[in-house]
Formats: C-alpha cells, structure tokens, sequence
C-alpha cells in the first residue's frame, strides 16, 4: 500500500476523512501525540488499526469526538465527576473511561464494558474528526512497543506501506499522551499519567485520585505492555547521587567499546563533560516535549542514558522513561 504524507491543509483533511468514511485507517495530529484513527463505530475499519500497529487485541483504543456535546452518544451515563472534569478539561489532554452502550464494538474496548473518551485540544485533529462524520478510534501512530510519534515523518517511519494517509501537521504540542481517568466507579482513578497534571485534576475533584487500577481487574490493559522503547538500551537514572552513577555507567559502557549518550537538561550538561550529552530542553515542559524525538533520533547509540527530572508535575514524563527503561530505576 502507498502511504502519503500529506501537508496539512484543507484538502489533506477531506481526503483522510474520506479514506475514513471508506473504512480505512488515517493517521493524524493532536497535541499529545500523533493518532492512528478509524471509525469508531465500525468494527472492520477498527480492526485494520491493530494489524496496522501490530497492537495486542487486548488492548482497548481512546475513541476521540471533536465536542464533548457528543460524547453522550457513545456511553450509558456521565457521572458528576466525569461532567466536572470535562468542564475543567476537555478539549485537552484528558481521556475519561465511562461505562459504553451497545454502539461503541467489542472491538474497540476489547471486550470492556467501558470505553475511553477524549476531544483532543488540537484544532487540526477536531477538524479532521468533524469531517469524518463519525468518533474517531486512535491509538498512538507508532507500532506497538516503539516511542509515540511526535511528527509526522514519525508516523512515516512506523507506518509507511501500512496506511494509506498521514496528515502532516508539524510537532504535537505536548509531546506525551493523554492523562487517562476511570470515571466508572465510585471514586476517580488514574491509570496513566499524562498531559493534565496530576495536581489539577485533584483540585477539580477536591480529593486525591486512588493511582493505578484495582487488582482485581487490570482496567488500563495498555500499561502492562512493553512501552516507548527506541531501538537502543534506554537506562533510567534517577536520586541521590544519580550524576555520578550515570558517568561511571558512561565510561563503563564506552570501555566495553559501545557507544552512549546521555540526555539531561540544558543546565547539567556541563556536569557530564566530555561526554556527550544531549539536551532534552531547559525544563519538564520541554523534556516532555522533546523525549519520544529524542529517543528516535538517538537509537544509533547501543545505550541511551536518561537523567529522570525531579518535578511535582513530573510523573507522566517519569512514567514513560520507566517504562522505556524496562521498569528500572538505576
Ligand atoms: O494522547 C493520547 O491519549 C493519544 C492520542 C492519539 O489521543 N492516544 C493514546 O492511545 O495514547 P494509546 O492507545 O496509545 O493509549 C490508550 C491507553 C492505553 O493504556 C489503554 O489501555 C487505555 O488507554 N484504555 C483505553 N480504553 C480503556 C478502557 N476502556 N479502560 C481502561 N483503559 C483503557
Ligand atoms: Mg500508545
């Protein structure tokens, strides 16, 4: 199949939405990350998504609506807390996980009787969504396990010869998902740190989230799986002392003749000196903003070392780096 890149523009966006209407799968930019989308209520269509990602189908997608006006269509009911949080946050980069109704497919939810749903913030990705007609089912555009696409030539680099059609509209804005709540019960959970800070969700909701999902049943099926990983080694380092750790383990592995890089914060680079240093940006923002490039742009080296950023706000970039670590903490 040829793929095409296609600059955003009016036109890119009626000819995705028709490949859309057609049951096809488009990719397309919000401000998180990069969509691979289908229509949301057509089960074949949403089945192309995961051969295309090459997604384990046990893992449910987001289904993005351009209002959250409509949201209503897909779900049996709003709770207050889940109203709350759409005032406060959506359009944005927020995904609420409410109880489904008959015409969200099993394919979608992967057999849950609850369906994630978000409006993204990007204007490109509303737009696109209005001219499909339909909710949008996306997951990030990347293939399963590798980091989420942050640009288009990304999604290129995943996709070529999957999709037909990639809407090119230049770097997401925030640079990692969305934050995703389960309204479905009593109290709010958070079962993915994200976009929206923790700290302002809580301040909406006037208590404190309960993290992660119940034992008894894994509710974001998503995070058990490997996650955000470039070609190379990722090594997480993170604490007291984690500067001296990160060059001992740069020299080591540049003495065993393979080659690393250390990615840090603008203002310690000169901590790391000689070795070679890339920045992630002067803050979280950035970093945040930066890190799935800078994963793909680096995964030449054999190691990638990355200096964790200590920051109230920093779990959701803190997640995605334990995870593209493998789960270590060094
Ligand atoms: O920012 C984002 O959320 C991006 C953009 C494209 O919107 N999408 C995204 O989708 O990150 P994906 O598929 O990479 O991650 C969706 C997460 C997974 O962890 C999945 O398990 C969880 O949401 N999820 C989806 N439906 C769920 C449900 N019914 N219950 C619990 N978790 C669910
Ligand atoms: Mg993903």
């Amino acid at each position: 199949m040829k793929t095409v890149l296609a600059q955003y523009n009016k036109q890119a966006v009626y000819d995705a939405a028709e490949y859309i209407r057609q049951g096809e799968v488009v990719a397309f930019p919000t401000e998180t990350v990069y969509g691979l989308g289908a229509d949301a209520y057509n089960q074949a269509a949403v089945a192309k998504i995961f051969s295309a990602k090459g997604r384990p189908s046990d893992n449910p997608l987001i289904v993005h609506f351009a209002d959250k006006s409509e949201i209503g269509a897909a779900v049996t009911e709003i709770p207050g807390d889940a109203l709350k949080l759409m005032d406060a946050f959506m359009p944005g980069a927020l995904t609420l996980v409410l109880k489904k109704n008959k015409r969200v497919p099993d394919n979608v939810t992967c057999g849950l009787d609850t369906v994630a749903v978000r409006v993204p913030d990007s204007e490109i990705a509303r737009e696109f969504i209005r001219a499909c007609g339909c909710p949008v089912a996306a997951p990030s555009a990347n293939l399963s396990g590798r980091p989420s696409p942050t640009k288009a030539s990304h999604v290129f680099e995943d996709m070529d010869g999957r999709i037909p059609y990639i809407i090119d509209g230049g770097e997401t804005k925030i640079g990692l998902e969305s934050t995703v709540l389960d309204c479905s019960g009593d109290k709010v959970r958070l079962l993915r740190p994200g976009g929206v800070a923790k700290r302002e969700i809580e301040k909406v909701l006037g208590y404190k989230l309960i993290e992660g999902h119940s034992d008894e049943k894994p509710l974001s099926p998503g995070m058990k799986y490997k996650h955000y990983s470039p070609k190379s080694e990722v090594l997480l380092f993170a604490g007291e002392g984690a500067s001296g750790r990160i060059c001992a383990k740069y020299d080591e592995v540049e003495a065993k003749g393979m080659s690393a890089v250390i990615l840090c914060l603008e203002g310690n680079t000169g901590q790391y000196a000689p070795r070679r240093t890339i920045s992630m940006g002067k803050d979280l923002i950035d970093a945040q903003h930066n890190i799935f490039a800078l994963f793909r742009e680096n995964e030449y080296n054999d190691i990638i070392i990355v200096e964790g950023i200590e920051h109230e706000d920093g779990d959701a970039l803190f997640n995605r780096l334990v995870k593209a670590g493998g789960g270590r903490v060094l």
